[in-house]
């Protein structure tokens, strides 16, 4: 029996393979490998010792989908494959849409004809929308505020109403925080196209030599520093969360969310100042206006994911920037290397 990684040659799905194999799962990947580079997989291989069965292929194409279910026994998918740029999508609204959503519902309608029926679907704390309270918890209101946003919030609607229609189904919808990091081998890690729009990957390319200085987007937030608050959380602890919400799906049925955050909130020039520090590289910065749409504050409360998953983080911020910088140091391009 086999899991189904879908978006597995990207970021938190490379990280996510190495753990599912680690705990003992064979896994299958598909990937158009669109925002990624099939060099994660084979050194996931590398990592592991485990072969990946990888299938190039568009997760909206349903005969290719149909061809992998056919060829494996698949018991349950983790689904990442997807657009997720926030400013592209305000630029490219009708691709995220069609790759989001229709990837989605190629996916589930698949499955329901092999009458496989776990999915553990990425989310994230973006369906929150402007939150008026923090932490953020599972049952507070929803809502979106960008295209991406929406495509993420419309496929938790697609999914908790596919388990209204039929409860045989498993569903989890892993909202998650701000992953950064990468694994400790420093062979895979995160490998932004062009100028990253997230701010681990700006601040590592600045100290690789690639970009100048951080922007800091605004200093007059409501924060400890004036700077934006998020909830970073190492990818390795993420990807184990995959795990435990496939340990969880086999065994039950059901449609629930559960945020993967730390629960502890740190600002712009919190991080800035922990890398120097862990990594002993200088990061210079401007403060620049406010980025449009950023909140002052976002941070999980994650007692869910602990209580009925048995899951939490355990790495701290010094340890996503060190090893952040070992992937970033040994890689300056990436996987182009
Ligand atoms: P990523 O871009 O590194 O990984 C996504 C993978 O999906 C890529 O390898 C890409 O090639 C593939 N893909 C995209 N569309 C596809 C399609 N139609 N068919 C097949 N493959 C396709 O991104 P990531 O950071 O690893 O994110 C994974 C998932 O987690 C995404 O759904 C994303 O929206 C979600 N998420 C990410 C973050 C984050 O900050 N990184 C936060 C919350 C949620
Ligand atoms: C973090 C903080 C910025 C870059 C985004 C998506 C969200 C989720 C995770 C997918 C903010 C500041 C950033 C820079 C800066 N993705 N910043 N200079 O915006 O919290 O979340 O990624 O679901 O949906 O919106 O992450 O890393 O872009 O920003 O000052 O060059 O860093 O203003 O306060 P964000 P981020």
């Amino acid at each position: 029996m086999s899991i189904l990684i879908t978006g597995g040659a990207g970021f938190i799905g490379s990280h996510t393979c190495i753990e599912m194999q680690n705990a003992g799962y064979d896994v299958v990947v598909i990937d158009n490998l669109d925002n990624s580079s099939s060099k994660s997989l084979e050194r996931v291989e590398k990592i592991t010792g485990k072969p990946v069965k990888f299938y190039k292929e568009d997760v909206r194409n349903k005969e290719a989908l149909r061809k992998i279910f056919k060829e494996n026994e698949i018991e349950a998918v983790i689904h990442f494959a997807g657009l997720k740029a926030v400013g592209e999508s305000v630029r490219e609204p009708i691709m995220y849409y069609d790759n989001n959503l229709i990837n989605t519902i190629s996916l589930v309608e698949v499955m329901t004809e092999f009458n496989v029926k776990k999915i553990v679907f990425s989310s994230s704390a973006t369906v929150y929308g402007v939150a008026t309270q923090m932490p953020l918890v599972e049952g507070m209101p929803l809502g979106a505020i960008n295209p991406y946003g929406r495509t993420k919030l419309f496929i938790e609607n697609i999914l908790t109403d596919l388990f209204t229609a039929d409860n045989d189904w498993c569903v989890a919808l892993l909202r998650y925080f701000n992953p950064i990091g990468a694994h400790k081998s420093g062979l895979i890690g995160e490998d932004p196209k062009g100028i990253p729009n997230n701010l681990m990957p700006y601040i590592s390319q600045v100290a690789v030599g690639k970009l100048e200085k951080l922007h800091v987007f605004g200093n007059d937030y409501k924060t400890v520093d004036g700077t934006g608050v998020r909830d970073y959380i190492h990818v390795v602890d993420l990807a184990v969360g995959h795990v435990k919400a496939i340990d969880w799906a086999l065994k039950n049925k059901g449609c629930e969310a559960f945020n993967l955050g730390t629960g502890n909130g740190t600002s712009v020039l919190q991080l800035r100042d922990a890398f120097v520090k862990a990594t002993g590289v200088e990061i210079p910065y401007v403060i620049d206006p406010r980025r449009p749409g950023d909140p002052d504050e976002v941070y999980a409360n994650a007692d869910k994911a602990k209580t009925v998953l048995g899951w939490t983080a355990k790495y701290g911020i010094d340890e996503m920037c060190e090893d952040t910088w070992r992937w970033q140091k040994n890689n300056p391009n990436g996987y182009e290397d």
